[in-house]
């Protein structure tokens, strides 16, 4: 898993909503240079803009959610063991993986949380730093564990917030970061280990 040989790594990306990084990682895995390939996106929420955007772009789509979340997750480990799959992307994924899940997966999970973990885990990240008159922050990547947000950090990015800072213009200047460091984080995972 964590050396780069030439042979792309089956992966699948799961996403809750926009789907921009999920955009921003499809266009790195269609690089030759890329070391994943993507084979699948899933989604618990059906009207996820990303899976409309992934089906234009024939890329294979799943949304499915049953009220007990272990119950889609046993129905996600099938499809990732038939369909090969080595990593998984969160990409503005908002469930939380079980412990039995993430143990039974024969692979990395990665997220990317917009802050500076380990502050600012959960929601609102953009307006709680605002609220706190924080000079810095930024998003992170990191491998993924059963607690929210949390696990071993494998590229992080700082910038700094401006007086005139809104929740919203921070998002779109922290996302383009996350758009730089994303497919940075998979290489150092699976290529520069
Ligand atoms: C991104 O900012 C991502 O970091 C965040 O959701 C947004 C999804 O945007 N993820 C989390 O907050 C995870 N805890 P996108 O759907 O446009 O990629």
């Amino acid at each position: 898993m964590k050396s780069f040989s030439g042979k792309k790594v089956n992966t699948a990306v799961f996403i809750s909503g926009t789907g921009s990084n999920f955009k921003n990682l499809l266009n790195f895995s269609l690089k030759k240079s890329s070391p994943i390939k993507i084979i699948f996106v899933y989604s618990n929420f059906k009207k996820a803009k990303g899976l409309k955007y992934a089906k234009n772009n024939k890329i294979l789509i799943y949304s499915f959610v049953n009220k007990k979340f272990n119950l889609s997750e046993n129905k996600l480990l099938k499809i990732l063991n038939k369909k090969k799959i080595k990593l998984i992307c969160l990409a503005g994924f908002m469930k939380i993986l079980s412990k039995r899940f993430l143990k039974k997966f024969n692979g990395c999970v990665l997220n990317i949380h917009p802050s500076l973990l380990p502050k600012y885990k959960g929601l609102n990240t953009h307006q709680r730093v605002l609220d706190n008159r924080e000079k810095y922050s930024g998003c992170t990547v990191h491998l993924v564990t059963s607690k929210l947000d949390s696990g071993k950090i494998i590229l992080q990015k700082k910038i700094k917030v401006k007086k005139n800072d809104s929740a919203r213009s921070l998002k779109r200047r922290i996302l383009k970061e996350e758009y730089k460091i994303y497919p940075k984080a998979i290489n150092k995972l699976l290529v520069n280990y």
